[in-house]
């Protein structure tokens, strides 16, 4: 089965052609990424101007990278939500149009359920169920136990900022570039990771849930008492605080690990997975498999992990075969894996 994949939730306005959920035939992905550097964030009018005019070109080149026309696709699999609803309505009204007039279904997929298929993406073996998945971006932080596609548990989930979100707004106290990760990333590999020390949150508490918003404060706070120039201990700073990131993350995963023994493997996907601290932290620690995206294009957002989302859910509901779509900013995480298939009471179907 082959499907066109179309993902236009935040900056990015992306177009993919994957065969069978594996097979990546094509990959495009346009960014206004160095607008937003210069400005410091994503705005969202701004997004959804640049994206009405990339769509149809990166459309276009998603059929000429992977040589192929309409007539070889069988179904439009279209990120519905969460996002920026303005970025979300390009992607979706394309897709309607697209499905309409090739008379294709179309396959909403949830945003955090495409990058939770995205260690599909050109795997050299196949992944196994059940895993334990750490999905960690700037939107999201979620920890999920998998036992297949569709179906698995939301073991926890961020009380307040995400860790792309920590990443990001870090770097901005630091004085350096959007988008934060690997900003912070390049300035601490100069530094020394354990030249400041920030506590870890909610260490005593018995929980899998995420917090990283008194990270950022206490951040601010080492900056502003700082006895030398910003400059002279950048590195460190960013050195320590992305070692608070990933040692927060971490050690959730192991927390999970010791709740869930039939575990086979760990997957970490979204933008913060393309950290390579983070990763070497993982293999370390952590004597399952660990799996990456294959490629860090695939770590942050694209519109292959949604083709390929869309095809597994194709393949275990059936239902989620639509001839209608609607948008939603706001998408409930009950709707990424679907436990019994309670599609979004909002989704009108035919
Ligand atoms: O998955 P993604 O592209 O978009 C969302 O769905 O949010 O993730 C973007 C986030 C940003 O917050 C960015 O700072 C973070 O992923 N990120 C990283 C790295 N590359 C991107 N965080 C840490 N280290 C990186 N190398
Ligand atoms: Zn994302």
């Amino acid at each position: 089965m082959r499907i066109f994949g179309i993902e236009t939730s935040c900056d990015e306005t992306a177009a993919a052609i994957v065969t069978d959920g594996t097979h990546v035939e094509s990959s495009v992905i346009a960014t206004s990424r160095t607008v937003f550097k210069e400005l410091g964030g994503v705005i969202p009018e701004e997004a959804a101007r640049r994206q009405l005019q990339c769509i149809i070109p990166v459309v276009q080149r998603a059929f000429s990278d992977a040589k192929r026309s309409w007539k070889d696709i069988d179904a439009i699999a279209i990120t519905y939500g969460p996002g920026l609803l303005g970025s979300l309505i390009v992607g979706t009204t394309a897709a309607r149009t697209l499905a309409s007039l090739h008379g294709l279904p179309v396959i909403c997929v949830h945003h955090t359920l495409g990058h939770l298929t995205s260690t599909w993406l050109d795997a050299k073996s196949s992944p196994q169920f059940p895993c334990l998945t750490l999905s960690a971006s700037g939107g999201h932080t979620d920890l999920w136990y998998r036992t297949s596609h569709t179906t698995g548990e939301l073991l926890g989930s961020t009380r307040d900022d995400a860790a792309g979100e920590a990443f990001d707004k870090g770097s901005s106290l630091l004085g350096l570039a959007y988008p934060g990760g690997p900003a912070i990333a390049a300035c601490a590999s100069e530094g020394d990771a354990s030249a400041f020390r920030f506590s870890a949150a909610m260490r005593e508490e018995d929980t899998l849930d995420f917090s990283f918003s008194g990270l950022k404060t206490a951040l601010r706070y080492v900056i502003r008492d700082l006895k030398e120039p910003l400059e002279m201990r950048r590195a460190d700073l960013a050195a320590s605080f992305q070692h608070a990131i990933c040692e927060q993350l971490v050690s959730r995963v192991e927390r999970a690990l010791d709740l869930q023994p039939a575990t086979l493997e760990v997957h970490v996907v979204g933008g913060v997975s393309a950290n390579l601290y983070l990763r070497q932290m993982l293999k370390k620690r952590i004597r399952l498999p660990v799996r990456t995206p294959v490629s860090l294009s695939y770590c942050t957002d694209n519109a292959a992990m949604i083709a390929a989302a869309g095809f597994f859910l194709a393949q275990e509901r059936p239902e989620a075969l639509l001839r209608t779509l609607a948008t939603q900013a706001s998408t409930p995480l009950s709707s990424a894996i679907f436990r019994d298939l309670s599609m979004p009471a909002a989704m009108p179907r035919e």
